[in-house]
C-alpha cells in the first residue's frame, strides 16, 4: 500500500503561543545571526503556489472562453454565495505587483497554473497568442526577480467545449490535453523549466464526476473512474509531448493529493476499509504511473462499475508510466477510516472533501470517515503534520523519485487589525510544524527538493467561494489591495535563514 499507516495518533500540533507581526518581532529574527536548528539543503526551492481560476480573473479577456469552473460557478447553488472567479484577485492585471511581492518575500520559486481556455479556448486547434503572451510576460517578470517558475498545465479548468464533448470520462479529452501540452511547451519552453502535468487528478475525477461538489458537478461513479483513467492517460501523453518539445534539462512532474490513510483501529474490517481508500484514493494514480499497472484490488473493488478491460486499451499503461523527474505531493490533513458503522449515514462523511449525497469513493462508498485528532483549520481539516512525513518517506521508499511538496497550507478566520495588519499565529504554527515534518523526511533520507506554500494570496477557494482564506498575503476583496500577513513576514525570514528552529 502506498501510504496506509498504523492507527491514528494523537500527537497534533499545539496552537502557536507566539505571533509575529513584522520580521523584527519574530523569534527567528532574534536569532537571525545563528544558523537555523533545522537547516534545509542548499538549493531547496522555497515557493508559494496558486492556480489560474483561483486568482486570474479577466474571465472574458484576451479571447478566453469559459472553463467548466466558469459554468459551474455561474450555476445557482454550486458555490458559496454564488461566487465566481470572474474577477478573483485580478492577478491577470496585477501580476507585476504580485511578482514584486514574491520577490520581497524572498521566494525562490513560484508555482502557478496555465489556464487552458486562455491558451486554447475550444480545447482544439492553434494556441491563442494573447493567452501565451500573458504567461510569457509573467515568466519574464519572474526571471527578472530571480524566481524560478513551475507551471501546472491543468488545475481543473477544462475548456467547457471539451466538457460539452463528454469531458474527462471520454478518451478524446486525454488526446486534446496532450495537444495543448505540446502547443504550450513549444511556446513557453524557453522560459519555464519545471512543468507539472496535472494538479490533483483525484479531485478532477472524483469530486468533479463522483460527488459533484466540483465542476462539472456530475455524479456517476462509473464516469468518475473513466475520468481517472483518462486523466492518467492525459498525463502520460502529455509527458511524451513535453519531452518532445522541451529542452532535455526540463523537469516534468505531476502533483497528487495522496491521502495519508489511517485505519481507526487494527480490526481487520478497518484495515480493509483503509486498503480500499488507499486503492481508489492513491494507488489508482501511483499504480499506473509508477508501476505501469492498475492495482488488482482496485480492479476487483470497482469491477461492478466499469469494464476495465474495455476502458484501458493496449499501450495506455506504457504511456501512463513514462518516467517523470519529480513527484509533487499536495498535503493538508490525514484521512482516518473504518468499516461502516451502524447508524452513521454515508453522507456524514468526515473526508474533508465537501458535503454531497453522492460518494467520491467508487467501490468504497460504505467506508466511514472519522475526524482525525487535532485542532481544526477553518476548512474543518484536522492539523497533523505527521501524515506529511509519512507520505514523503513512503513515496521515497517506494518510488525513489525526487519530491516536491507542491501544496501545503491552511485557511483560518483571519482578522484585519485596526492598522490594517493581519496577525495569523495559527497559520505560522501550521507552516512551521509542516516544515518540520518535511525536515524529518529529509533526515530520514527522502529527496525533497522544495516546498510550495498554499497559497501566495487569498483567493477563490472553489465551492467555498471567497470564504476560506489560505493566503500568506491578505486580499481585500473590495479594493483588491494586498497586505502580507504576519505569516508572510515569518516565511520570508525562514527563507532568508534557510530553515526553522
Ligand atoms: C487543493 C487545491 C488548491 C486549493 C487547496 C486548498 O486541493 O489543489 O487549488 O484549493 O486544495
Amino acid at each position: 500500500m502506498t501510504s496506509t499507516v498504523p492507527p491514528a495518533r494523537t500527537d497534533a500540533v499545539p496552537a502557536a503561543r507566539t505571533s509575529a507581526r513584522t520580521p523584527a518581532s519574530t523569534p527567528a529574527a532574534r536569532t537571525a545571526a545563528e544558523p537555523p536548528a533545522r537547516a534545509f539543503p542548499p538549493g531547496f526551492r522555497w515557493g508559494a503556489a496558486t492556480a489560474a481560476y483561483q486568482i486570474e480573473g479577466a474571465a472574458a479577456e484576451g479571447g478566453r472562453t469559459p472553463s467548466i469552473w466558469d459554468t459551474f460557478s455561474h450555476t445557482p447553488g454550486r458555490t458559496a454565495g454564488g461566487q465566481t472567479g470572474d474577477v478573483a484577485v485580478d492577478h491577470y492585471h496585477r501580476f507585476r505587483e504580485d511578482v514584486r511581492l514574491m520577490a520581497r518575500l524572498g521566494l525562490t520559486s513560484y508555482r502557478f497554473s496555465l489556464s487552458w481556455p486562455r491558451i486554447q479556448p475550444t480545447g482544439r486547434g492553434p494556441a491563442l497568442e494573447s493567452g501565451l503572451d500573458f504567461y510569457r510576460a509573467l515568466a519574464d517578470e519572474l526571471a527578472e526577480h530571480g524566481i524560478r517558475p513551475v507551471a501546472t498545465l491543468y488545475h481543473w479548468d477544462l475548456p467547457q467545449h471539451l466538457e460539452d464533448a463528454g469531458g474527462w470520462p471520454v478518451r478524446e479529452s486525454a488526446e486534446r490535453f496532450a495537444e495543448y501540452a505540446a502547443l504550450t511547451a513549444q511556446a513557453l519552453g524557453d522560459r519555464i523549466d519545471t512543468w507539472v502535468t496535472l494538479n490533483e487528478p483525484w479531485c478532477s475525477a472524483f469530486l468533479g464526476y463522483g460527488s459533484g461538489v466540483h465542476a462539472p458537478g456530475r455524479t456517476s461513479p462509473a464516469d468518475a473512474l473513466r475520468a481517472a483513467h483518462h486523466l492518467n492517460l492525459g498525463h502520460g501523453l502529455a509527458v511524451g509531448a513535453l519531452r518532445a518539445a522541451l529542452p532535455s534539462t526540463a523537469e516534468i512532474a505531476v502533483s497528487l493529493n495522496l491521502h495519508a490513510v489511517r485505519p481507526l483501529t487494527g480490526h481487520p474490517d478497518d484495515l480493509a476499509a483503509a486498503r480500499r481508500i488507499d486503492a481508489v484514493g492513491n494507488r489508482i494514480f501511483t499504480g499506473p504511473m509508477f508501476a505501469g499497472a492498475y492495482p488488482d484490488d482496485l480492479l476487483a473493488d470497482t469491477a461492478h462499475l466499469v469494464d476495465w478491460a474495455d476502458l484501458v486499451r493496449d499501450g495506455d499503461l506504457a504511456e501512463i508510466s513514462r518516467p517523470i523527474d519529480l513527484l509533487g505531493l499536495n498535503y493538508y490533513t490525514p484521512t482516518v477510516v473504518s468499516a461502516a458503522r451502524d447508524g452513521e449515514a454515508a453522507t456524514a462523511r468526515h473526508d474533508g472533501h465537501g458535503a454531497s449525497p453522492h460518494s467520491p469513493w467508487p467501490g468504497a462508498d460504505d467506508v466511514t470517515f472519522h475526524r482525525a485528532p487535532g485542532e481544526l483549520t477553518a476548512m474543518g481539516w484536522p492539523i497533523d503534520p505527521t501524515g506529511l512525513t509519512e507520505l514523503l518517506t513512503s513515496l521515497h521508499r517506494e518510488h525513489g523519485l525526487p519530491l516536491l511538496v507542491t501544496e501545503n497550507g491552511a485557511a483560518f478566520e483571519d482578522v484585519v487589525g485596526p492598522d490594517g495588519s493581519v496577525d495569523d499565529p495559527r497559520r505560522i504554527a501550521y507552516i512551521r510544524a509542516h516544515l518540520a515534518a518535511v525536515h524529518h523526511a529529509l533526515e530520514a533520507g527522502a529527496d525533497v527538493r522544495g516546498y510550495y506554500l498554499w497559497s501566495l494570496l487569498d483567493n477563490f477557494e472553489w465551492a467555498y467561494g471567497y470564504a476560506k482564506r489560505f493566503g500568506a498575503v491578505h486580499v481585500d476583496y473590495d479594493t483588491l489591495a494586498r497586505t502580507p500577513k504576519a505569516s508572510a513576514h515569518w516565511y520570508a525570514e525562514v527563507i532568508r535563514r534557510g530553515g526553522i528552529d
